[in-house]
């Protein structure tokens, strides 16, 4: 029986969230040698089925459900992310140097929408602190890392290039793949490095520094027209980038009933999830599947997931679901997964990637 909704859940959010989130990061960070604790964790949050397997760019991936980028943003609890079941995690997004962020309060728990805002505004310790961080036993690694890159706040938008050379150069041997995140609405103008005059010398310069070394993928605002996804993609593979993820928060407050609805800035969870899977349809189809696609934004459930999975993301990341469907939620996911796959009679995950598009049933 899953007592997080009813017991757990009513506790913890009676804390401030963004307390109770460096809390449960700091511990998680001071309890990293407790094997104890690491064990429990891991028997009760893992899931491993052969059919979840998937080997995309090089990398192994247990199973297709990432931790999304801004929960671990300084990579302190970054060899957990394993025992709570997931299949791969983003770190950051990191930024050369450290900034503290926005003015709190920041973080807004809907919890009558099932969402979040936040507007955070990249706090973080910097580049060099997380390769501090991640500058230990590479052997101790068990999933895929992702390193998701963005630019300081006072950097202009034409010379945010260096930016994103710079966090990429220094972290080159320490990221499986790089995200390129130009599509937070908590840093000014960020959005904007989407256009492409802006976002050409970013892709050309990291790719020139990349030299066709890792994966570079690109995170992509949920609030674009088709027309401007299109021409994201077109760049993305004249780039040769290794992916999209789609999508990043919303600045749209698509019917909301929680008070807090209308916070400035950027809203995850449910009320994201319809408009995350049609970006995920449409990027799929512009491609015709031959773009490797990460699928976030709203997934609490195996339904959700599911959802994700035949639009055509071969791999999925969630923040929200976890935080309101608890620890549990992961394994739930991956098995619900399986029982999909079962009964379409279909052997792995790839099998059941841009399902929706062949005519079938999702
Ligand atoms: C509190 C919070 C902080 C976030 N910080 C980042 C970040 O630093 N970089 C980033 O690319 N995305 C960030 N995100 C966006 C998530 O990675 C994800 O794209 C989005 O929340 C949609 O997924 P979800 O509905 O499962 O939460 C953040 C989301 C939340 C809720």
């Amino acid at each position: 029986m899953n007592i997080y909704p009813w017991l757990v859940r009513p506790w913890l959010f009676r804390f401030d969230p963004e307390w109770l989130h460096n809390t449960l990061i700091q511990q998680l960070h001071r309890w990293r040698e407790h094997q104890g604790l690491r064990q429990f964790i891991h028997q009760q949050c893992t899931y491993n089925h052969l059919a979840l397997h998937q080997q995309i760019w090089g990398c192994h991936f247990p199973n297709p459900l990432g931790l999304a980028a801004g929960f671990d943003k300084d990579g302190l609890a970054w060899d957990w992310w394993a025992d709570f079941g997931f299949g791969f995690a983003e770190l950051g997004t990191v930024t050369p140097q450290p900034q503290p962020g926005n003015p709190p309060p920041r973080l807004f728990r809907l919890s009558l929408d099932q969402a979040i805002i936040n507007r955070m505004g990249f706090n973080n310790q910097g580049v060099a602190h997380l390769k501090k961080r991640l500058d230990t036993e590479l052997a101790k690694r068990r999933i895929p890392l992702g390193i998701n890159l963005g630019k300081g706040k006072d950097t202009p938008l034409d010379q945010a290039w260096r930016d994103y050379v710079y966090g990429f150069r220094c972290l080159k041997n320490y990221g499986d793949y790089f995200a390129i995140n130009v599509s937070s609405p908590n840093t000014a103008n960020l959005r904007e490095l989407q256009a492409k005059a802006l976002l050409e010398p970013i892709l050309a310069a990291l790719q020139t520094e990349n030299d066709g070394a890792k994966p570079l993928l690109l995170k992509i605002s949920p609030d674009l027209a088709d027309e401007a996804i299109a021409a994201l993609v077109d760049l993305v593979m004249t780039y040769r980038l290794a992916g999209v993820i789609a999508t990043n928060t919303t600045t749209n407050r698509p019917r909301l009933k929680s008070a807090q609805a209308q916070e400035k800035g950027g809203l995850s969870g449910r009320p994201l999830a319809r408009r995350s899977t049609e970006v995920i349809h449409f990027i799929y189809q512009q491609t015709q599947g031959r773009l490797p696609i990460v699928g976030v934004g709203g997934i609490f459930s195996a339904a959700d997931a599911w959802e994700k999975i035949a639009a055509g993301a071969c791999l999925l990341q969630m923040y929200t679901g976890w935080v309101y469907q608890g620890p549990g939620v992961v394994k739930a996911i991956l098995q619900g997964l399986v029982e999909r796959l079962t009964a379409l009679n279909l052997g792995t995950i790839s099998e059941a990637v841009g399902w929706a598009h062949r005519g079938r049933a999702v």
